[in-house]
């Protein structure tokens, strides 16, 4: 017979091992109930909303989270602005700010990856706390504040990636943002595309962040066509010339939408990501925290977006590719915002709830959706509800 106290231990180690494999297995395999009802939870137990972000942008910069099992399906391949996109789904800017977590994100099975916002100088954003999960919502409040490494250091870190040829075949989005105490609105986004324009495949002209004052009267007709203007002359500097793209916000008014429409078809702008968080507060928020000030992002702004984007494919008569975004956390609803006018989607706030099965069974899901209604390619479910 063995002393009591050392069967005990034996029995507590096999069972703390047990539950180690297991949640090793269940973390490998992407077990998308596990990872929701179970580690993102406890994760959300012990760390804040910020420190969890910081964490999960160092896992993947350090490669930690479990990489890409297997080739995206060719009926999500499409080529957009000359580039290939191996499946429609990116990460959306705001994630990897600084540029760290580039290899980690493109490992994960990302079609696209979007870094930033980068402003031209560094600079440490708002006080916090200021990143806020709404889990009732299943929505997130952020007022960041365009925290940022700085032009300098992004560009460093976009250089080792290009020269180390981790890139592989990922498409790689580029998002600028402007300083908070700059007085010279577009020479902080030409800075931008003459520092970093070079490394991306897309840039991003972000005026939409409601967390930096003014910036989104960059939205108003006059003064995004100079800056649009400004940006596409500079971008024509380049050798590789970039396509740009402007990011809006979902809080405009009809005569704002119309106007943006108009500037994106005048200046040949090539292409719009809608849409940023919402400055709205709708009834139907539960949270605790539904009265932080800052963007909301989520299932709040699930529909607003969709909506917007059928809207500005219809102004843009579809010739412009609109990067859907907002709210998106399975195959059905990226495929509801691909069919309203989207060539490609970006997700955010549901890999705060889902983590990495989120992506993983959104392009599985997306295939199905595809077979189901008889298309071959995702490009023929562009726009499909206005044909
Ligand atoms: C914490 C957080 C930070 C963000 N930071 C940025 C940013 O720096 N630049 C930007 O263009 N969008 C930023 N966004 C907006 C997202 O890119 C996206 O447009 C928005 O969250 C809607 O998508 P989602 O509902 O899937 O999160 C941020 C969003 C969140 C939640």
């Amino acid at each position: 017979m063995k002393p009591p106290l050392k069967a005990l231990l034996e029995g507590f180690g096999l069972v703390v091992g047990g539950l180690g494999t297991f949640c090793c297995y269940e973390i490998y395999t992407e077990n998308q109930k596990f990872y929701a009802n179970c580690f993102m939870p406890l994760i959300h137990k012990v760390l804040d909303a910020e420190t969890a972000h910081k964490a999960a942008v160092k896992a993947l910069a350090w490669n930690l989270l479990p990489g890409r099992k297997h080739h995206d399906d060719p009926s999500l391949r499409q080529v957009i602005w000359n580039k290939e996109f191996q499946n429609p789904v990116g990460i959306a800017a705001g994630f990897d700010k600084d540029a760290e977590a580039m290899v980690g994100l493109s490992n994960m099975g990302f079609g696209f990856i979007e870094v930033g916002s980068v402003t031209p100088l560094p600079q440490i954003g708002n006080p916090k706390p200021r990143v806020f999960r709404l889990y009732e919502d299943k929505a997130v409040i952020n007022r960041y504040g365009f925290n940022s490494c700085g032009q300098e250091a992004a560009k460093h870190r976009l250089n080792k990636f290009d020269q180390h040829q981790c890139r592989g075949n990922i498409v790689l989005g580029v998002n600028l943002g402007k300083n908070k105490t700059s007085t010279d609105d577009v020479a902080d986004y030409i800075t931008g595309v003459r520092q970093l324009g070079k490394y991306a495949d897309y840039i991003v002209i972000n005026v939409s962040s409601p967390n930096t004052a003014g910036l989104r009267n960059l939205q108003q007709k006059k003064r995004l066509e100079t800056l649009c203007k400004a940006i596409l002359q500079e971008r024509d500097k380049l050798v590789n010339k970039p396509p740009v793209l402007v990011k809006i916000a979902p809080d405009l008014s009809d005569d704002d939408k119309q106007d943006i429409a108009k500037v994106v078809l005048e200046c040949n702008v090539e292409g719009l990501i809608v849409s940023n968080t919402t400055v709205r507060r709708p009834e139907s928020l539960r949270s605790v925290h539904k009265k932080e000030v800052g963007g909301l992002s989520g299932l709040p702004v699930r529909d607003v977006s969709t909506k917007l984007i059928s809207e500005m494919y219809q102004l843009t008569e579809g010739k412009v590719p609109i990067i859907g975004v907002g709210g998106i956390s399975n195959g059905t609803e990226a495929y509801e915002k691909i069919k309203a006018g989207a060539s490609l989607v970006q997700i955010y706030t549901a890999l705060v709830y889902g983590g990495p099965p989120v992506l993983t069974n959104m392009k599985k899901d997306l295939v199905e959706h595809l077979h189901k209604d008889g298309y071959e390619n995702i490009s023929q479910a562009i726009g499909a509800v206005h044909q």
